[in-house]
């Protein structure tokens, strides 16, 4: 179809005898972690997945807001590396954001039902250029530091309200605690309201909008009939969408009557430009979509893995319980308290180092340019691995190790260890995140010891982010309880951290 399209020069995959070179892209989302390793090990931290183009809408003009360009893609390509991540994350301009995999942009002008995937997606994760610099620069007050520490008294209140409901013996699924966790904390400071409810089922509806995204017939199938992947994912979309522009407008009619509050939405809705030009509605839909969706789930599996990794390593949750009981004394952090705590700080580092939310991040290419060596036409979709950066044994000694010591002797780069990303489109919640996952933590690892079941599996799931298939069961143990690991895990997250069993 698009057989006169240009690719990449970088070496890759032959395309699967008989499926074509897109098939390559089924069979490595199958264990995108893995399959990379390999590929990278191969041809190298750059290399082509898919060498040819698939259906993918172009950059350039409309890209953003509008209605997506009509160019037909070049393949999708596989980078890690710090020089390489240097040239791209600085490089906004050429490398753009993507948020949803082109194949799913309406490539013609899209259909009423299509509509709300273009307003969805007007937050931050779609704008480039000019445009995210102004979007960027008017939410920036929501997520300054003065206001973020506002928010940690509510993050320990949350979490001691949680953690009072365990009970030694039992067994939780501790993912879906951090969820509920997460959920609470982001629809108490994005809404200014602790809205549950709401909010469980927002984000419900979004990750299985995420998991049909990620559906492989989605790719080549996209026909709007009963029972497709398709049809799921535009009836998630709309759902989404309504649920959304409910909450905005029940925040301005709130504003209108009794004033702003010191909630995100609030800021969003006074945010000003200097010729007092500020967010349309469509933005705000966006943005608060955007903010709930990145805001939540990336913090659940942070603090889930940091979890799973401490019951792991028995010396480091107990020298760590030890620092807390020496500066907290029982207690809930404050925000100075957190800055005392170097070793909660080493063993969140660790854990987003060994098993980072966000493996893997997107970018598409919008001018023709070279990287490393190789062309990138136009088009190519990157997937930029900060995994396997994280795993460079050149960067991190023993990079299968979950060694938080490590952090007193090394200082890597932006470009080298970058779980929040790095460049103009770093994470602007990763202060928010930080603070919400130190308070958790040190209230939780105060009043209990997690456990994990002997012989439990456990598997990282990767869609966008990564998280334990199917939670993460663990017992409740009280604080004098042995910590010793039953051992004996299986599943694929031996692939990615070495266990002592
Ligand atoms: C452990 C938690 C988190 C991790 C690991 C994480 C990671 C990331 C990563 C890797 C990116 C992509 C940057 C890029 O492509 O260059 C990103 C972007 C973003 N994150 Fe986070 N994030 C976390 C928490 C949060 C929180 C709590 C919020 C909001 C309250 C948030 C909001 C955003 C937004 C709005 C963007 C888009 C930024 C832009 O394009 O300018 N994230 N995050």
């Amino acid at each position: 179809m698009f057989e006169d399209a240009p690719i990449s020069s970088a070496p890759g995959p032959s395309p699967i005898r008989g499926l074509g070179a897109a098939a390559n892209l089924i069979v490595y989302m199958r264990n995108p972690v893995k399959n990379a390793g390999r590929i990278f090990a191969r041809y190298g931290n750059i290399a082509s997945l898919v060498r040819a183009p698939i259906h993918v809408a172009s950059p350039g003009p409309g890209w953003g807001k509008g209605p997506a360009g009509t160019a037909k893609g070049a393949g999708v390509v596989l980078v890690t590396g710090a020089d390489n991540n240097r040239e791209i994350l600085t490089q906004h301009d050429r490398f753009h954001m993507i948020a949803l995999p082109g194949r799913l942009r309406p490539v013609t002008p899209p259909t009423s039902r299509e509509k709300p995937i273009m307003r969805m997606m007007t937050g931050l994760f779609q704008v480039n250029g000019d445009e995210h610099r102004r979007h960027r620069r008017l939410l920036m007050p929501a997520f300054h530091k003065s206001r973020i520490d506002g928010y940690q008294a509510e993050m320990a209140r949350i979490t001691e309200e949680i953690v009072s409901r365990y009970r030694n013996g039992e067994t939780r699924d501790v993912h879906a605690d951090m969820t509920e966790l997460t959920l609470r904390v982001a629809t108490q400071t994005l809404f200014g309201a602790d809205q549950g409810e709401r909010g469980t089922q927002l984000a419900r509806m979004m990750q299985e909008w995420l998991l049909t995204m990620f559906n492989p017939v989605m790719m080549f199938l996209r026909f709007d009939v009963p029972g497709t992947p398709y049809r799921k994912f535009l009836d998630l979309t709309a759902a989404i969408d309504r649920e959304t522009a409910a909450i905005v407008r029940d925040k301005r009619v709130s504003v209108q009557k009794n004033g702003g509050g010191s909630d995100m939405l609030s800021m969003l809705l006074a945010a000003q430009d200097d010729d007092g030009t500020g967010f349309d509605e469509d933005d705000l839909i966006g943005h608060t979509g955007v903010i709930f969706a990145a805001g939540h789930e990336t913090s659940t599996n942070a603090l889930a893995w940091t979890l799973f990794l401490l019951s792991q390593h028995p010396h480091v949750l107990r020298d760590l319980e030890d620092e807390l009981a020496g500066v907290l004394r029982g207690g809930a952090p404050s925000v100075e308290d957190l800055g005392k705590l170097p070793l909660l700080d080493a063993v969140v580092k660790e854990s987003m180092r060994v098993l980072p939310p966000v493996p893997m991040h997107p970018r598409i290419v919008a001018e023709d340019c070279e990287l490393g060596g190789h062309s990138l036409p136009a088009g190519s979709e990157l997937f930029i691995s900060i995994y396997h950066m994280h795993h460079d044994p050149a960067v991190f000694s023993e990079p299968e190790a979950f060694d938080p010591r490590r952090w007193e002797t090394i200082k890597p780069s932006v470009y080298e260890y970058n779980p929040f990303s790095a460049g103009p489109r770093m994470c602007i919640g990763a202060s928010f995140a930080i603070m919400e996952i130190k308070t958790a933590l040190a209230i939780l690892l105060q009043r209990h010891r997690l456990e994990l079941p002997a012989r439990a599996l456990v598997d990282p799931r990767v869609a966008i982010t990564m998280a334990p298939a199917g939670g993460l069961p663990m017992l409740v143990r009280g604080r004098g309880h042995s910590t010793r690991a039953p051992g004996g895990v299986r599943g694929r997250v031996r692939e990615m951290v070495r266990l002592g069993n």
